[in-house]
């Protein structure tokens, strides 16, 4: 890890959304997790999430946007201060912005909301694979997994629309450099409470930071497959940087207090949102990445190749994933078609 790439201030531009977004006019992009609109408390403490403003820029140059989230109000709130500061500050009148569901956490629900999708678009031109959580305690989802593991979920969303993405479409994933941290996948971990005992999570410090790192590892492992599998699509990942976005807000009560401490420092030397929000808009839009057929790579902040981790490059760790990932979708998909089927033969 290369405390220049972290993306804490100073450091380098390689792209300006002000100056180098082009027109994206009739181009369709879909964000998860663009949800997190800011509270006036928050504003005062330059909260708010990277996939707001990643919308908030692809809006500003005329795209239309779908923002996949799991929350209706909290997306339509983000939909009316997007429209709000879109009218403002640029002008821009009726923003093609919509709001659609995605609970990441759960599998069939992913499965869904990608059909859905599917038949509100004809095309996508590309997804930004953006929602995560971090230092939350451990639980499991509906699904059995454990709830870092945002990876399946997107797993599940993307590659279920894939047959709407035409040749040299996109995808960003957005990971973190935290992805150094872990060197391969505890899949015993994932789906095991004895594996996540409540003392790692004091502090907030070894558990839900090792599974929030594993979870960014299997983002870059998931986005160099998914690269190496489909030559015809632009597929990288990412760091944002580090910014004081609120990302940890939900953390219990033995992690707010590391959580308070790392959004105050990183308020004083992270980068702003807007920055925070720049490398991804760089490989959501740039026509380098066109032009030059990038696919398969990591950026850092602002905009810079970087190499992840040695691990995170490793062909058969993104292959054994792939296919632990299949495996655990078509049994969660399996398992909820048997309880539907349950149901309906009680009525
Ligand atoms: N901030 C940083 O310093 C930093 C550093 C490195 C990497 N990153 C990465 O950057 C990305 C954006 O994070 P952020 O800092 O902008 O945080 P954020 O503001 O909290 O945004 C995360 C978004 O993910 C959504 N989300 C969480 N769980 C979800 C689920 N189950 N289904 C669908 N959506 C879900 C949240 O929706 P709700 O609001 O409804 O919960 C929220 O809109 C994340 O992948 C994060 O790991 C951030």
């Amino acid at each position: 890890m290369h405390i220049s790439s972290l993306g804490i201030y100073p450091h380098t531009r390689n792209f300006d959304v002000d100056k180098d977004i082009p027109d994206l006019t009739g181009k369709v992009y879909v964000v998860t997790g663009g949800t997190y609109a800011v509270s006036s408390a928050a504003k005062r403490q330059g909260y708010g999430g990277l996939g707001l403003e990643t919308t908030f820029q692809l809006l500003r140059h005329n795209a239309t946007v779908y923002i996949a989230g799991k929350s209706k109000k909290s997306a339509l709130t983000a939909i009316s201060s997007l429209k709000e500061r879109l009218a403002d500050k640029y002008s821009v009148q009726n923003p093609t912005v919509y709001f659609h569901h995605l609970d990441l956490e759960n599998i069939q629900a992913c499965v869904d909301s990608a059909r859905d999708l599917g038949i509100k678009t004809a095309h996508i031109d590309c997804i930004i694979a953006n929602a995560g959580i971090s230092f939350l305690p451990f639980y499991l989802t509906r699904d059995g997994i454990e709830n870092c593991m945002a990876h399946l979920g997107h797993f599940t969303f993307v590659t279920r629309l894939l047959a709407k993405m035409n040749d040299g479409a996109r995808v960003v994933v957005v990971s973190s450099e935290a992805h150094e941290i872990a060197n391969k996948i505890n899949y015993y971990g994932i789906t095991s409470p004895l594996a996540n005992p409540e003392w790692l999570s004091i502090f907030g410090v070894i558990g839900p930071a090792s599974r929030y790192a594993q979870s960014k590892f299997a983002n870059v492992l998931f986005a160099n497959k998914l690269a190496r599998d489909n030559p015809r699509l632009l597929v990288n990942a990412c760091h944002p940087g580090l910014i004081s976005t609120g990302i940890n807000r939900s953390a219990g009560a033995y992690t707010s207090f590391f959580n308070s401490v790392y959004n105050w420092v990183l308020s004083l030397i992270g980068m702003s949102i807007k920055d925070g929000a720049t490398t991804q808009l760089f490989l959501a839009t740039a026509t380098d990445i066109e032009r030059n057929k990038v696919t398969g790579k990591y950026f850092s902040p602002i905009a810079l190749e970087t190499e992840s981790s040695k691990a995170s490059r490793d062909i058969n760790a993104a292959d054994e994933l792939w296919e632990w990932s299949e495996t655990k979708v078509k049994e969660t998909i399996m398992d909820s078609q048997i309880k539907d089927l349950k149901i309906r033969n009680m009525n």
